[in-house]
């Protein structure tokens, strides 16, 4: 069985080899994400820009995607790293796509190239959520 520290390396891996892959010439800021699925399996992903800015997409939406396409619908645990002066947080459209798969205690660990890391749980990164129970009355 694994340690809970060899768990987080492998996170931290993964974001880190798909950060490489990153598509990212407009801001030249690469990101990679990598969460890890209910079943133990680790799901990575980079950010993709396009010429026409809004379309680019994060990092945190791929990993979740590739999530997704493999059939897995509950996250564990995310990591996030980036080449950035104080460990990266993720966006807020990248909050509430990680709080429709993550439970409130789920741990996000935001990281930068050089090893500074910092944690925080999902509940904390979005507070007052907009979730199913505002749709009550629909
Ligand atoms: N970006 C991410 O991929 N994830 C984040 O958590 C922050 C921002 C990307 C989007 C864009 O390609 C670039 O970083 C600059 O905003």
């Amino acid at each position: 069985m694994k340690e809970q520290g060899d768990d987080a390396m492998d996170l931290l891996q993964a974001a880190r080899d798909v950060r490489e892959n990153a598509y990212a010439p407009y801001s030249n800021f690469k990101v990679g994400a990598a969460v890890r699925a209910a079943s133990g399996a680790i799901y990575a992903g980079c950010n993709v820009e396009n010429v026409a800015y809004p379309e680019g997409t994060c990092a945190e939406a791929g990993a979740i995607a590739a999530m997704v396409a493999a059939g897995e619908t509950v996250l564990t645990e995310v990591l996030v790293i980036a080449d950035s002066p104080a460990p990266v947080p993720p966006c807020g459209g990248c909050r509430q796509k990680l709080v429709e798969f993550g439970g409130p205690e789920v741990v996000l660990t935001m990281c930068t190239t050089d090893g500074a890391t910092q944690e925080m749980t999902l509940a904390e990164i979005l507070p007052g959520r907009f979730d199913a129970s505002h749709m009550d009355r629909a």
